[in-house]
């Protein structure tokens, strides 16, 4: 594993944060280059090996990995669902450009592996929304989803035409303590938990009714590693993998976490994000996943809602509370 040297692209964001320290973990902290848009902060720069990284910027791409002799690149920079919608063109110059970039650079440079995020977000209106297949009509609505299904093309093109080996994984929501997401459809299945932990109540922005799959924080990097580490011929989904672990509506969030806080009270006013989510599957069938490597969740939603809480009420949430009281 030594000889690897990885390089993670959006390392800040919320699954970049903890994939991050997990392949520290595995490779060796000199190892591990994070990079990304933002600069990193005094305490993170102490922790990681840090490269500021425009992804758009394909030339300074080619010399990072040069200069460190990278083997692997995570790519996980992208605008999301939410925030996608706000500026599409923007959207699909990020995540368009940056996919092509990071295949083109990897093709180039002789990488051995890719690592490309998708997203329940590839499935649209027409599609099965319950148990929702691995192969089946896809047509997204929004330009999220259309960017992270024309990269599940191209992923699967460059391993077809190039021997590229590219992996992927179509992500449902995911829920974590350590980073906030940013711009999902799904935040507010993270935002709903620190609401409670910090004693105050939560608006939701979408029906009680709305189901989504979604997936806790560390099935999200075991997946991710275990579909990395799993021997390329067992990888036979070369488009990107259908992984779940849970299902559940805002109303049954609200009702496990009021098993903890029992004063807890959400209210429920749906904004342009519920058409996104009436867009999406409301569950996902992972047996392709299961069978090919052996994919498995551990957390359901009681136990996930438990750990959530034990962790946020060990944080200094003092400036989330703050800016909390400034929203209501
Ligand atoms: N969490 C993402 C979003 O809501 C879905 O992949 O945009």
């Amino acid at each position: 594993m030594q000889n690897e040297n990885i390089l993670l692209i959006g390392a800040f964001g919320q699954i970049g944060t903890e994939l991050t320290e997990a392949l520290q973990g595995i490779y060796g902290e000199s190892h591990v280059i994070a990079s990304d848009i933002r600069l990193s902060s005094p305490e993170k720069a102490e922790r990681v090996r840090f490269e500021q990284l425009n992804v758009m910027d394909a030339q300074r791409l080619g010399e990072l990995v040069d200069k460190h002799k990278i083997t692997q690149i995570y790519h996980l920079a992208a605008v999301l669902s939410a925030s996608g919608e706000q500026d599409p063109m923007f959207a699909w110059q990020l995540n368009m450009e940056g996919t092509i970039n990071v295949l083109e650079v990897a093709r180039e440079k002789g990488i051995k592996k890719v690592y490309f995020p998708s997203s329940i977000a590839v499935f649209g209106k027409d599609t099965p929304r319950e148990n929702t297949p691995q192969h089946t009509v896809m047509n997204p609505s929004t330009v999220y989803g259309i960017s992270k299904l024309a990269g599940e093309r191209w992923c699967e093109y460059y391993f077809n035409r190039y021997g590229l080996d590219v992996r992927s994984l179509r992500y449902p929501g995911i829920i974590s303590y350590k980073t906030p997401p940013g711009g999902g459809t799904t935040d507010y299945a993270v935002d709903i938990y620190y609401k409670a932990v910090v004693r105050k109540n939560f608006e939701c922005f979408l029906k009680e009714s709305t189901y989504l799959p979604m997936m806790y924080m560390p099935d999200a990097i075991k997946a991710t590693l275990d579909l990395m580490h799993a021997d390329a011929s067992k990888v036979k989904v070369r488009n990107s993998y259908n992984v779940s672990a849970m299902s559940f509506s805002p109303r049954e969030v609200t009702k496990a976490i009021q098993k903890h806080y029992p004063s807890f009270k959400a209210s429920f006013r749906p904004d342009f994000r519920q058409k996104i989510a009436d867009s999406w599957p409301t569950s996902i069938d992972d047996s392709v996943a299961r069978e090919d490597w052996g994919w498995k969740p551990e957390y359901n939603l009681e136990s996930m809602t438990t750990d959530m809480i034990q962790n946020l009420s060990k944080m200094d949430l003092t400036q989330y509370k703050k800016e909390a009281s400034a929203v209501v």
